[in-house]
Order: structure tokens, then sequence, then C-alpha cells
């Protein structure tokens, strides 16, 4: 009975986290080297971003470069860095969209010039209303949860008041809702560290498309799917 709603009846999810992955293959198809791939990708999570906003979704948030990446050659964790600084230092990205951006990762060890670009970024965008754009950079789900504690500890917050929310409002997604629709194209079937608290409850969807081809009708198709899950949370 939930079979072709129709599109304003659908149930969008709130928080749609998004996996975007299989960069390094698009390129291999083409014969063209990985960071055609990563530049191909760059190009369609700002088209999927942008499409998002316009359907109202509240929150995304994108895997770009996870904590363990780093174990890549230099010359491709160079050419990753180099997009986003390419893509930080474009004015024109968004402008005017009421798109508003934060990063969430551990910033120690990138660049300078990189984490000054990025407090910009999130600076100029930080009074925006629509889309909430998370972009996960050296993020890790596990490195997250190890920060959080840390934090927690080192304030001297007492064993016994640590809750469920105590960990939630330490981790970088603090104040938001939960992912409730986690997308990974590229034909994997792993969350890869992304978001392992907030994913908690998450409903999965899974599909064979590279990211670089990665286009609105197949978000379209995702959702439709989502609109019919039956979330049960353990309950009947
Ligand atoms: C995802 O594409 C981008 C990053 C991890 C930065 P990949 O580079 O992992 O592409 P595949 O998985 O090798 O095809
Ligand atoms: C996950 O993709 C990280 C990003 C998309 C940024 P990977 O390509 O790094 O994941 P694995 O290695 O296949 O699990
Ligand atoms: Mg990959």
């Amino acid at each position: 009975m939930f079979l072709n709603k129709k599109k304003e009846e659908r149930v969008l999810p709130q928080h749609i986290a998004i996996i975007m992955d299989g960069n390094g293959r698009w390129a291999k198809k083409r014969s063209l080297p990985r960071k055609a791939g990563h530049a191909a990708g760059s190009k369609t999570f700002k088209d999927i971003a942008r499409y998002c906003n316009k359907i109202g979704i509240k929150y995304l948030t994108v895997y770009a470069f996870s904590t363990e990446n780093w174990k890549r050659p230099k010359e491709e964790v160079d050419n990753i860095m180099n997009i986003l600084r390419d893509y930080l230092k474009d004015t024109e990205n968004f402008k005017g969209e009421n798109i508003r951006l934060q990063f969430i990762g551990e910033r120690g060890p990138l660049a300078e010039d990189i984490k000054e670009l990025m407090l910009k970024a999130e600076d100029d965008s930080k009074n925006a209303t629509g889309l909430h754009l998370n972009i996960a950079l050296n993020y890790g789900g596990r490195d997250e949860i190890v920060h959080a504690v840390r934090d927690i500890v080192s304030r001297g917050v007492k064993a016994e008041d640590i809750t469920e929310d105590t960990i939630s409002e330490n981790l970088y997604t603090s104040g938001q809702p939960d992912p409730d629709f986690i997308i990974r194209p590229s034909g994997e079937y792993r969350l890869s560290n992304y978001l392992i608290w907030q994913a908690a409850y998450a409903e999965y969807w899974f599909s064979d498309v590279l990211w670089p081809d990665f286009r609105p009708k197949h978000l379209e198709q995702a959702l439709d799917e989502f609109s019919k899950r039956n979330r049960r949370f353990g309950g009947v």
C-alpha cells in the first residue's frame, strides 16, 4: 500500500549520510589516473548537496576522507587534499544557496592552509538556514568516540553521570539528529568506520553505481525506498 506514493507524501529522511566511494574504479574503467576519479567525485558531491538542499533535506553528511585513507600513496592523498583546497578556495561554491557547511573529523594532521580555509567556509555559512552539510574529513568513527571519551573524562564527569546523551553530545555531530539513512554506492557493503555510534538505527541503501556516476535520479530511487521502510526501533 506504500507503493506509488506521490512525492509529497513521501517520508524524507532528516539526515542522510553518504559514503562517496568508487572514484578510483570509475577512473580505472576509463583508463584515467585515480585523481580524475576524485575530481569527478567532487563534482558529484556538489550536485548532490545542491539537490538535497533543493528537496528540503535538513542534514547531509558526506565521507570525504577517512582516518584510514592516510594509508594510500602520498601522491593520491595530496591529490585529494588539493581537490579539497580548490573547492574551499572557490568562493562561488554554494554562494547564496543557504547551505551551512561544517567539517567533522580530527583536524590536527591537516595542512595549516586547509584548516584556515575550513574555518572560513564554516564561518561564512554559519547563518544559513537550509541544508546543514557536514563534510567528514580525516574522520573515523572510533577516533571520534575516543576523542569524546577523553573530553568527558578530562572535564571530570562522574562515571554514574555518563549516559548515551553524554556520548552523543561530545561527538562532532553534537546537537544534530542521528543519520536515519546511509547510502553507499560502488558495490561495497560496509560502514568503513563511518558514523558508527550515530548509525545505530539508520536505514541503509547500497548501489553498484560508482560515486562519480551517482545522479539525483539514484538519490530519488533511494528516497523512494526509504519511504517504504518500516522503522520499528525495537518495538513491534
Ligand atoms: C572514494 O573513492 C574516495 C576516497 C576514499 C577518498 P575511492 O578512492 O575509495 O575509490 P575506489 O574504492 O578505489 O574505487
Ligand atoms: C570509505 O571509502 C571512505 C571514504 C569514502 C572517504 P574507502 O574506499 O576508504 O573504504 P574501504 O577501504 O573500501 O573500506
Ligand atoms: Mg573506496
